[in-house]
C-alpha cells in the first residue's frame, strides 16, 4: 500500500513542527505550501535530511504552488496572520478570512477528498469559513482546539496532584478563547472525577479554580513568554493526535471544533464538543449531558463564537 499524503498549508512555526512530528512517527509523506517563497522548501529539505538519522522513511517535500498538495489525503491548515500591536479583531478576521478563501480552492481544486484540520485563529469562526468556501462536507473538516485546550488542562492537573500525566484526561468544550469551558466532573485521574479528588483531598478547590483560569488563558501566557509568535509544539503534537485518529481509523474520542447541527442545541456553527473521530472523519458528535452551570458556560461560549462567525460572514470572500 501506498503510503499516505499529508499536506501543510503554512510552513511557520507550527507547520514546520508538524512536518517533522508526522515524519518522525511516520505517518506518510509530507508536503508543505506556503506564500513565502523558500521556506516550505528549506524545512522540507532540513527535515528530510533528518530522516536517516532518525531511520524514518516518510519523504518530505515543499512548494509555492497549490498544485504540490494534490492528492493529499489529510491538510492542516495554519497559513494566516497572527493578531499584531493595533490590529483590531475584525482586522485579524478580515485577512484570515481571505487566506482560508485562498486554501478553500487550493484544497477544492487539488485535494476534494481529504481530512482538513483547520489551526488558524480565530480557529472557531476559520473553519467554519473554510467549510463554507471549500464545500466539503462538514465532517471531513475540523478545528483543533479541544486536544490543546484540554492537554494544558491535563499537564495542571498532573503537575499539581504529581501524577504521570498519562493518567489524566480532562475535557474542555465551547469556543477556543477565554469562554471555553473546562468540565472538571468529566475530567478524572485513572477514572476518578476531579469534585472526588478534591473530597479526597488531592487539590484544593481553590486551586482547581486558579488552574481552569490557567487553561483558559493557555495560548496567552505561552504569547506573553515569546513575545514574538505563539505557541506551537502543543498545538502540533494535538493536530498530529487527530490526523493519527483519522489515518488509523483509531475511533478516538477527543474534543475538536466540531460542526453542530442541532447537536447541543446549536446549529450551524464550530465549536468544542467531544467526537469520535475515524476514517469517516468526525463520525459522532458525543452529546454529554450539562449540569445548569456547564450549560450556563457552554451558552456564553457558544455565543462568543457566533459573533465571530457573523462577523466572519460579513468579512470573508464571496463563494
Ligand atoms: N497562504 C499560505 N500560507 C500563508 C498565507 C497564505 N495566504 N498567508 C500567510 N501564510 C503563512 C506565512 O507565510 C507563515 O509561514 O502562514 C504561516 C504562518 O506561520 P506562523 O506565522 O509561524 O504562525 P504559526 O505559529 O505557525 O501559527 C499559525 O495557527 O495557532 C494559530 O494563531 C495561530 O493563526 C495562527 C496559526
Amino acid at each position: 500500500m501506498a503510503r499516505k499524503k499529508i499536506a501543510l498549508v503554512g510552513a511557520g512555526n507550527i507547520g514546520g513542527t508538524l512536518a517533522h512530528l508526522i515524519g518522525l512517527k511516520e505517518l506518510g509523506d509530507v508536503v508543505l505550501f506556503d506564500i513565502a517563497e523558500g521556506l516550505p522548501q528549506g524545512k522540507a529539505l532540513d527535515i528530510a535530511q533528518s530522516t536517516p538519522v532518525e531511520g524514518c522513511d516518510a519523504a518530505s517535500a515543499g512548494g509555492n504552488d497549490y498544485s504540490v498538495i494534490a492528492g493529499a489525503d489529510v491538510v492542516i491548515v495554519t497559513a494566516g496572520v497572527p493578531r499584531k500591536p493595533g490590529m483590531s479583531r475584525d482586522d485579524l478576521i478580515g485577512i484570515n478570512a481571505k487566506v482560508m478563501g485562498a486554501v478553500a480552492d487550493g484544497i477544492k481544486t487539488h485535494c476534494p477528498g481529504a481530512f482538513v484540520i483547520c489551526i488558524t485563529n480565530p480557529l472557531d469562526a476559520m473553519v467554519w469559513v473554510l467549510r463554507e468556501l471549500s464545500g466539503l462536507p462538514h465532517n471531513m473538516v475540523v478545528g483543533m482546539a479541544g486536544v490543546l485546550d484540554s492537554a494544558r488542562f491535563r499537564y495542571f492537573l498532573a503537575e499539581e496532584m504529581n501524577v504521570s500525566v498519562e493518567d489524566v484526561s480532562a475535557f474542555v468544550l465551547g469556543g477556543h478563547g477565554d469562554t471555553m469551558v473546562p468540565l472538571t466532573r468529566y475530567s478524572t485521574v485513572a477514572g476518578i472525577p476531579l469534585p472526588d479528588l478534591v473530597a479526597m483531598g488531592w487539590l484544593t478547590q481553590e486551586r482547581l479554580d486558579e488552574i481552569v483560569t490557567r487553561t483558559r488563558n493557555g495560548g496567552a501566557e505561552i504569547v506573553g513568554l515569546l513575545k514574538t509568535g505563539s505557541a506551537f509544539y502543543a498545538p502540533a503534537a494535538a493536530a498530529v493526535q487527530m490526523a493519527e485518529a483519522y489515518l488509523k481509523d483509531k475511533k478516538r474520542v477527543l474534543p475538536c471544533a466540531a460542526w453542530c447541527g442541532g447537536a447541543f442545541g446549536v446549529d450551524d456553527l464550530y465549536v468544542g464538543v467531544p467526537v469520535v473521530l475515524g476514517a469517516g472523519g468526525v463520525e459522532k458528535v458525543v452529546e454529554i449531558t450539562l449540569n445548569d452551570d456547564e450549560q450556563a458556560m457552554f451558552d456564553n461560549s457558544v455565543k462568543a463564537v457566533r459573533g465571530l462567525v457573523e462577523a466572519s460572514r460579513e468579512l470573508m470572500p464571496k463563494a
